[in-house]
């Protein structure tokens, strides 16, 4: 199963929420080689990754693969040889500004690809101007990778009502994307806790003793937690039913 998570507007969580799906419970629970493939070249992922290997962190059952070249056969030899590896793949992709070959080739393979998104006319517009585009294309060309588009709402009050959230991308998304079940919260712990190569859990295990840290960075995991469930679901339910159960 491969999740995307990918750009339309920098600065949107894609990474933070890369890497912790990849290292979620709910991600752990159900498969058993997990692959986080950063295909920006910004490379985020990357230094964050060396960073844990020079702190000699164990990544279980989550291997990292950084894959920046543009060509088509090397994008798609790649992905084919991570894919014989591994059973969940969850790739971070960067918008079309930064590489337009790897935005439109990943979206492809995705079988769930998430867009998150601020509920803001600057991220919408950004989108539709594109990303969309390309959905639509990819949506021709395959009527079969129809549904698997969906918005991820971030950012949002912690207190909003996530009912009025979804009505409201409901009303202003296009054909082919759907709002996931699901928000991002904006919380202040991200300001900490992807230090010196962390994941969510780790850094919660390193608060643990600190009872305001905790409370929050808690309550971060959850949303992580609701997140990836969220998308694991979607991806078994569609492998499900292409395998005709
Ligand atoms: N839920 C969140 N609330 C507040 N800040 C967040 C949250 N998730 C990520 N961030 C912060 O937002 C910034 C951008 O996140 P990043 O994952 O690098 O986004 P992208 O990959 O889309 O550019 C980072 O400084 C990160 O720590
Ligand atoms: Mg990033």
């Amino acid at each position: 199963m491969i999740i995307g998570f990918v750009q339309t507007t920098g600065g949107t969580g894609k990474s933070t929420l890369a890497l912790n799906t990849a290292f979620s419970k709910a991600a752990a629970r159900h498969h058993d080689s997990i692959a986080l493939v950063e295909l920006d070249h910004q490379g985020t992922l990357r230094s964050w990754w060396e960073e844990r290997e020079e702190m000699g962190y164990g990544s279980g059952k989550v291997s990292f693969h950084h894959i920046s070249s543009t060509q088509k056969e090397v994008f798609q030899e790649g992905i084919k040889a991570i894919t014989q590896h591994n059973d969940l793949i969850i790739m971070d992709i960067p918008g079309e500004g930064t590489g337009r070959l790897h935005t439109r080739f990943a979206c492809a393979f995705c079988d769930v690809a998430v867009i998150p998104m601020r509920q803001s006319t600057n991220d919408e517009n950004a989108f539709l101007d594109n990303l969309y585009p390309i959905i639509k294309d990819i949506v021709l060309a395959v009527p079969e990778k129809r549904g698997r588009f969906y918005v991820l709402p971030v950012f949002t009050h912690p207190l909003a009502s996530q009912k009025k959230i979804h009505a409201y991308f409901k009303e202003v998304l296009p054909p082919h994307v759907t709002c996931l079940k699901a928000v991002y919260p904006a919380r202040a712990v991200y300001e900490n806790f992807n230090r010196r190569g962390l994941n969510l859990n780790e850094y919660a295990a390193v608060v643990a003793s600190n009872r305001k840290y905790r409370q929050q960075v808690e309550k971060a995991v959850e949303d992580v937690e609701t997140i990836a469930k969220t998308l694991i679901d979607i991806g078994r339910k569609k492998d499900d039913h292409a395998q005709g159960k």
